[in-house]
């Protein structure tokens, strides 16, 4: 299933070395501003070019709108965009065609799509497509952007290293510090510790995964359907979807799971008129509702698979058992370029809530 969201809906196309990849959104009213520049630079953020830590397949991504859009507003009809695949060099997948990469789909997904399959780059497994989740999240960020709400993501820790992140960093803050280096964590001497273990891992041929945290601020209370599409449901059910993604928890999470309840229960108070509490354990989520405090979620991204060492696999052909050594161009660590993908995902997901609920029209 190639599409997400119920009210604000979005349909992903193309695959890594086909000729484009991009997306279609329903569900945006007319006459919304979109500035086309916001989505080149959010695109931008997300390509490895100029990214020392990054892989060396060089893509422009230049964004082309299709339809839906003009004069800077959207115009009622469904939006199209897209970017065209420049940088593509199929020889080093066509040598492993028969011979699957642990870590990556090419097993599972040869069993399912049969040999004929384009998996060349990954196929639709790559992670290219989260080029079209930017361009729909932008589209939402301005949505929200109606009710006050902003999200941001960040690096919260790379292999072993952790970030120091204040929970209460204003969101402006967390930006301009995360975009101070290439791993986006808003924390310089962690950050300087994460390149170091990346540029590592890369010299011993190996890769390192790590934590993206995002926060949704300015949230209304009450937002999510109840039970089967809560906001974490919904959120996580996005954020699952990015390739590499293992784990999703809200608040305290799994830490969570430790505490008691006199512990974990966040006290209410009143803050300038408003019930907030003084704690955020829940992740700003109470029985699946909004709780109007930020809404937090960490996100577990896997270390990247294709990796420049000598690795067990088989050759399908033969059915016998093989050595793989992966060449093709790979990000040592996946993480600073999930970032961006994560944030726009999740405002994408709170967006499609936010008309579900009424909160906007
Ligand atoms: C922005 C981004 C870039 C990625 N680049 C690579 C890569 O260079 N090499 C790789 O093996 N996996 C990469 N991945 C991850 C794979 O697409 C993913 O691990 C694979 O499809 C298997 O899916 P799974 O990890 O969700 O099980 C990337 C993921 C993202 C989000």
């Amino acid at each position: 299933m190639m599409q997400f969201g119920e009210r604000l809906r979005m349909t992903i196309f193309g695959s890594s070395h086909g000729p484009e990849v991009g997306v279609e959104v329903d569900g945006l009213p007319a006459g919304m501003p979109v500035d086309l520049v916001t989505i080149q630079r959010q695109l931008d953020r997300r390509r490895p070019v100029g990214r020392r830590l990054a892989t060396k397949r060089q893509e422009e991504d230049r964004l082309v709108v299709d339809q839906g859009w003009a004069d800077g507003h959207t115009d009622g009809a469904k939006f199209r965009a897209h970017v065209a695949n420049q940088d593509v060099q199929r020889a080093s997948y066509d040598r492993m065609k028969n011979v699957p990469r642990p870590g990556h789909a090419d097993f599972p997904a040869r069993v399912r799509y049969g040999a004929d399959a384009d998996l060349s780059g990954g196929g639709i497994f790559s992670g290219r497509m989260t080029v079209g989740l930017v361009i729909a999240g932008v589209l939402a960020e301005g949505l929200l952007a109606r009710l006050g709400v902003q999200v941001v993501a960040f690096t919260r820790s790379i292999g072993s290293i952790d970030a120091m992140v204040p929970d209460d960093l204003e969101v402006a803050r967390l930006r301009s510090l995360a975009a101070q280096n290439e791993v986006e964590a808003p924390d310089a001497a962690g950050a300087a510790k994460m390149e170091a273990a990346i540029l590592e891992a890369r010299r011993e041929g190996d890769s390192l995964g790590g934590v993206v945290e995002v926060r949704a601020v300015g949230l209304p209370v009450g937002l999510g359907e109840p039970f089967f599409d809560s906001v974490e449901s919904v959120v996580s059910h996005a954020l699952f979807s990015i390739p590499a993604v293992k784990a999703v928890e809200f608040g305290a999470g799994f830490a969570g799971a430790r505490m008691r309840g006199s512990e974990h229960n966040d006290p209410f108070v009143i803050e300038g008129g408003q019930v907030r509490t003084s704690s955020n354990h829940a992740g700003g989520i109470l029985g699946g509702l909004t709780d109007g405090m930020p809404v937090v979620a960490r996100v577990a991204i896997k270390p990247t698979a294709s990796i420049a060492r000598a690795q067990r696999s088989v050759d399908l052909s033969t059915r016998t058992e093989t050595s793989l050594t992966v060449t093709g161009r790979h990000d040592p660590c996946i993480v600073p370029r999930a970032v961006g993908v994560v944030e726009h995902v999740t405002a994408f997901a709170l967006a499609d809530l936010a008309l579900r609920g009424g909160f906007l029209r």
